[in-house]
């Protein structure tokens, strides 16, 4: 039985950033990832940062690449039905922006830090089981290369994602989820041709919604909203261009230039939230406590907004004894989860065609979406939450 402080399932970037968190201060943690280093960094997710994201990736020293490859945007487009009009991050909030790096770049730096820093990472373990967490001496188990092996520590981290086994741990008569299904999806693709604009253009259309966003000066990623079950193979090279310029209408349509499409993949939209965040020394971070639609770009972002609060508490609690931290977690982090759970459920509506929304929310949509172009007040609502509320607020 090995012994340690903190057991991190899941390598992600919430177990990555809780990981170099706490081993910067001399925690003993190790983290248990169930997939190859390859496979969690060739997923392709989301890549806007909010400012408190940067400044954390700052603040480990991790953000030499990410300052010199990643796009600070100062403000977004919106395209209605073709019309195409400016939110101005920048003027909005006092001067807050979000950067642009694509998730993919950001794992590899916490990867890349990790061996450099000797942050213990367990690639493709299996069968991982949580025991004990309702003591103050919690277990985890695991195989490793045909081996059983049992980790005893003080607190167990679940940043093992939605599907992981941290929630799962957790009695059902101890927590209470709330859930949102969309019935739609998200078609991504990732192709090396220059981004239509140099800022992301989030479209509302009668057929559906689009977002043009994009990895580098030349590399674009863009989606089309689609069935929840949609088949990539119906999608074509042709057809996905041809649909993506018919939702960015005419005045985009002309600038975007078309070349082979080299990832596709289909995300469902869901809203999701399990409280409380905790059970006994069972922590959940990130997508194992949450889920959004990716319309706000907020997932890696309260990723990275849970563990700060919950690295905080646990430095607290190892320097001094004091569980006052671990107590006020999982209130402290649900209070920003649910505002961004908010707001991406909010923005979602606002730009998406859902399949239960009649003529009269079309009206609403429209309504709503016409208000916003005409008001400072309502732009800076969409800007203030789109950058990021402050992580106290
Ligand atoms: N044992 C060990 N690792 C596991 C297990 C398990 N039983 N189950 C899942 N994992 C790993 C997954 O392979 C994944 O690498 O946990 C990690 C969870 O990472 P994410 O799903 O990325 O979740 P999180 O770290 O919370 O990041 C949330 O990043 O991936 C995006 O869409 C996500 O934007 C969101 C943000
Ligand atoms: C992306 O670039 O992948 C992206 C950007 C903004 C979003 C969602 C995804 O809201």
């Amino acid at each position: 039985m090995t012994r340690i402080q903190v057991a991190i399932i899941g390598a992600g970037p919430a177990g990555l950033f809780l990981g170099h968190l706490l081993h910067r201060q001399g925690i003993a943690v190790t983290v248990l990832e169930r997939r190859s280093r390859a496979h969690v960094e060739g997923r392709v997710r989301a890549g806007v940062l909010e400012q408190g994201t940067v400044d954390l990736l700052h603040a480990l020293g991790l953000d030499q690449r990410l300052r010199h490859e990643g796009l600070v945007h100062e403000g977004t487009k919106l395209s209605i039905d073709g019309e195409i009009f400016h939110i101005d991050f920048r003027g909005l909030t006092g001067g807050a922006t979000v950067t642009v790096y694509g998730q993919q770049e950001l794992t590899r730096d916490l990867y890349d830090a990790a061996a450099a820093h000797g942050l213990p990472i367990v690639f493709e373990v299996e069968d991982v089981h949580l025991d004990d967490i309702e003591s103050a001496h919690p277990t985890v188990s695991y195989r490793k290369d045909g081996t059983t092996r049992h980790l005893a520590c003080d607190v167990i981290a679940g940043c093992d994602g939605f599907q992981g086994v941290s929630r799962k741990a957790i009695p059902a008569v101890a927590q209470k989820t709330f859930e949102r299904a969309y019935d739609v999806g998200w078609l991504g693709i990732l192709a090396d041709v220059p981004p239509v604009d140099p800022e992301l253009i989030y479209c509302r259309h009668a057929d559906g919604f689009a977002l043009a966003s994009m990895r580098s000066p030349t590399r674009s990623r863009y989606y089309l909203q689609c069935a929840v079950d949609e088949c990539v193979d119906a999608w074509p090279d042709d057809r996905f261009w041809d649909e993506l310029c018919r939702r960015l209408g005419p005045q985009m349509a002309d600038r975007v230039t078309r070349g082979p499409i080299f990832e596709r993949s289909v995300v469902p939209l869901r809203s999701f939230v399990t409280e409380p965040m905790r059970h006994g020394r069972l922590f959940l971070a990130g997508d194992a406590a949450h889920i959004v639609p990716p319309t706000g770009a907020k997932g890696l972002n309260l990723a990275a907004s849970d563990v700060m609060i919950l690295a905080r508490a646990l430095v607290h609690f190892f320097k001094t004894g004091s569980e006052s931290g671990l107590d006020g977690y999982s209130a402290q982090a649900l209070a920003r989860v649910w505002k961004a759970e908010r707001f991406s459920w909010w923005f979602t509506g606002l730009t998406h065609r859902l399949p239960n929304m009649d003529a009269f929310a079309r009206k609403m949509q429209s309504a709503e979406l016409s208000y916003i172009r005409s008001s400072r007040a309502a732009q800076t609502t969409l800007a203030e939450n789109y950058v990021g509320l402050p992580l106290d607020r």
